[in-house]
């Protein structure tokens, strides 16, 4: 074992430095010096991918001129893209028994915009076509649907909706595994193209992009901010605020809050979930 490790070179303080600033700059994501443990094993595996020979050596390469392909490697490596189908439940119930109904009382006519605003590997977007499909069939054709992530590897995923044995055994109750996917081996389940054809799949950053106004009656924006700093959330969720329809809804993961944050959406509580309302 310390043989090991005194293979590994030490990583200086300085570049862990530098690159936790690099991901802070580009993507809001924070590192503050008790995390660099997690840097660790996130930047060894760059040495393997750009075969070098020390983390050293990917210093230097990120110090010179960073192309666009090392650029989205180094933000995939440095998300974490835990997800599962279904995750917590309520917020998905939340969906066909509150959401979609007080939309309906407040809207005349028209489409339905759901986004998914951090979809890691997809399996947020899909579980709320699942859900809506049971309840509300006739609704989805009047529905539209987005899900984007600042990861293009998480979203090349999505966009495929191929998932494992272990993935498919999260979440996912099994009369939905057989309803809504092709099995196409012992190991590998995938969405079926009626639904990864609904999803428009899109990469985006949600603290430096421009957002669309007044576009969205529902977004999921589950487990994202956990990873911002104040002033970054606060950007965020100005943003998020103004790319909703009046009567729109904003979902946050459980126990993510706007506390210390300045919003002018409502709270509303349903099975003991708060949801973000703007005003209709
Ligand atoms: C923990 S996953 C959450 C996935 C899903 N929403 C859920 O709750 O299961 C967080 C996702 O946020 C994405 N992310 C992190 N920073 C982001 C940013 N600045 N803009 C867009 N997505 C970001 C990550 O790539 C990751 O896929």
């Amino acid at each position: 074992m310390s043989i090991a490790v005194s293979e590994k070179h030490e990583i200086s303080l300085e570049i862990y430095k530098f690159f936790a600033d690099y991901i802070y700059n580009h993507s809001g994501m924070t590192y503050l010096e008790k995390d660099y443990y997690r840097l660790e094993t996130r930047l060894r595996s760059l040495v393997k991918l750009f075969e070098l020979k020390s983390v050293n050596e990917v210093f230097d390469l990120y110090q010179g001129s960073v192309t666009p392909d090392m650029h989205a490697v180094l933000i995939n490596i440095s998300t974490n893209n835990e997800t599962y189908f279904f995750r917590d439940i309520v917020p998905f119930k939340i969906l066909t028994e509150y959401l979609i109904p007080n939309i309906q009382e407040t809207k005349a006519v028209g489409t339905i915009n759901v986004w998914s605003a951090a979809a890691s590997t997809g399996q947020e977007i899909y579980s709320i076509l699942m859900s809506l499909s049971e309840k509300y069939p006739d609704l989805l054709s009047k529905m539209t649907f987005e899900a984007s992530d600042i990861s293009c590897e998480a979203l090349d995923k999505a966009k495929l909706g191929l998932y494992n044995g272990l993935d498919v055994q999260r979440g996912l109750p099994i009369a939905q595994l057989m309803k809504y996917f092709e099995q196409l081996s012992d190991e590998n389940w995938q969405v079926k193209q009626e639904f990864t054809r609904k999803v428009n799949f899109f990469k985006f950053n949600l603290l430096k992009e421009e957002y669309p106004k007044a576009k969205y009656d529902i977004i999921y924006c589950r487990n994202v901010l956990i990873y911002q700093d104040m002033p970054n959330k606060q950007l965020i969720v100005n943003k998020l605020y103004a790319s909703m329809k009046p009567g729109g809804y904003l979902v946050l993961g459980n126990g993510e809050s706007f506390i210390g944050l300045e919003t002018k959406l409502k709270r509303e509580t349903f099975n003991n979930l708060t949801v973000y309302r703007r005003e209709p």
